[in-house]
C-alpha cells in the first residue's frame, strides 16, 4: 500500500505543483492570520508533498525565525520540494528547514514528546487512517500548539456528481464491482467522525469550516482532464486505461449534460465555462 502510494505520487510529482498552483492560498490567507505563532515556533508537515504549503507559511511569517520540517512517503515529492525551496532566502530570514522520505505514522513514533507548536496534515487523510494518525499528532504537538487538517469534503457524496461516474464505470468496465470502488472514496471521513477522533486523541477547540478550491476550468472536459492530472479521484479514474480516458471523460460531461447531472453543484454544459468547487474541510485543534 505505502510503495503503491509513493509510486502513484511519483508519476505525479513533477507537475504536481504546476497543477496546483496557487488554487489552495486562498484557503490559506484565510487560515494564517488566525494563527497566534511563536517567534521561533516549530512547525511540521505530515504528508508535505512538494512543499508549497510550507513555503507559504514561511513566506507569510517571514519575520518569525520558524523551524519547519516537511515529512513524505514519497521521495520524487520530496525532491520537487528541495527542488522549489529557496534556501538562501529562507535562511537569510533566520528560518530553518529540513525534508525527510519517512512515512509519517514512523516518523511520529521516534519524534519526541511536546515538539511542535504547528502541525499540518493537509489531503493526507485518504491515506492515513486518523485513528493513528491524530494521537500520534498530539503526542507530539507541545500544549496549547496546534493542528491543521485539510481534506476533501465528502459527506454529501450526492453533489460529487457520482452517479454519473458509477453510471459509466458500469458502461465501460463491467467487470469492476462498484461497491469496491465507493468504500475506497469514502475513505475520507466524514466531519462529526473527524472530530470524534480528534477529541479521543486529545485535541480540543475543534473548529470544522467548510471551503472550496475554486477553479476556472474554459468547459467541463478540460476541467474533468485536470482532475485526472492531479489525481484528486484517481481511486476512479485510474482504473480507466490511458488509450481509453479521453473518451470516457467525454462521455461523463455528455452523459452529465444529458441527465442535467451537476458535478459539485455546478451545471454540465459541453461547451461552456465550468468552475469546479472541490469541496473541503478546514479543521483547527489545539492540544
Ligand atoms: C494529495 S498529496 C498532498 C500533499 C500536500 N500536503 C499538499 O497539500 O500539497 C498527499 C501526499 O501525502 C503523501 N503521503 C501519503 N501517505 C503518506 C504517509 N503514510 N506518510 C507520509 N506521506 C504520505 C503522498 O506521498 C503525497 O505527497
Amino acid at each position: 500500500m505505502a510503495s503503491e502510494i509513493a509510486e502513484k505520487y511519483a508519476q505525479r510529482a513533477d507537475k504536481y505543483e504546476s497543477l496546483y498552483e496557487d488554487k489552495f492560498d486562498a484557503i490559506w490567507n484565510d487560515i494564517l492570520p488566525r494563527i497566534n505563532i511563536q517567534e521561533d515556533a516549530r512547525v511540521l508537515d505530515v504528508g508535505c508533498g512538494t512543499g508549497r504549503t510550507l513555503r507559504h507559511i514561511m513566506d507569510w511569517f517571514q519575520r518569525n525565525r520558524l523551524q519547519v520540517k516537511g515529512v513524505d512517503l514519497c521521495a520524487d515529492m520530496i525532491a520537487q520540494a528541495r527542488e522549489k525551496t529557496d534556501l538562501s532566502a529562507i535562511q537569510s530570514r533566520g528560518q530553518k528547514i529540513d525534508w525527510e522520505v519517512q512515512d509519517c505514522l514512523t516518523f511520529l513514533k521516534s519524534c519526541p514528546e511536546e515538539e511542535y507548536d504547528l502541525i499540518i496534515a493537509a489531503s493526507l487523510l485518504a491515506y492515513v487512517e486518523a485513528t493513528e494518525l491524530f494521537p500520534l499528532i498530539n503526542k507530539a504537538a507541545k500544549k496549547g500548539g496546534r493542528l491543521i487538517v485539510i481534506s476533501a469534503a465528502f459527506d454529501f457524496t450526492e453533489s460529487v456528481g457520482l452517479e454519473i461516474i458509477k453510471a459509466l464505470v458500469m458502461e465501460h468496465f463491467f467487470s469492476i464491482h462498484w461497491s469496491a470502488l465507493f468504500k475506497k472514496l469514502t475513505l475520507v471521513k466524514p466531519a462529526g467522525e473527524i472530530t470524534r477522533i480528534l477529541i479521543a486523541s486529545g485535541f480540543k477547540k475543534i473548529v470544522i469550516e467548510m471551503r472550496s478550491m475554486s477553479v476556472a476550468f474554459p468547459n467541463p472536459l478540460s476541467c474533468l482532464k485536470w482532475i485526472d492530472e492531479t489525481g484528486l479521484a484517481s481511486q476512479y479514474l485510474d482504473i480507466i486505461k490511458k488509450k481509453n480516458k479521453e473518451k470516457v471523460l467525454a462521455d461523463i460531461v455528455k452523459y452529465a449534460e444529458r441527465k442535467k447531472i451537476p458535478i459539485f453543484g455546478e451545471e454540465v454544459k459541453r461547451d461552456a465555462p465550468f468552475v469546479l468547487n472541490w469541496p473541503v474541510y478546514v479543521i483547527s485543534a489545539e492540544k
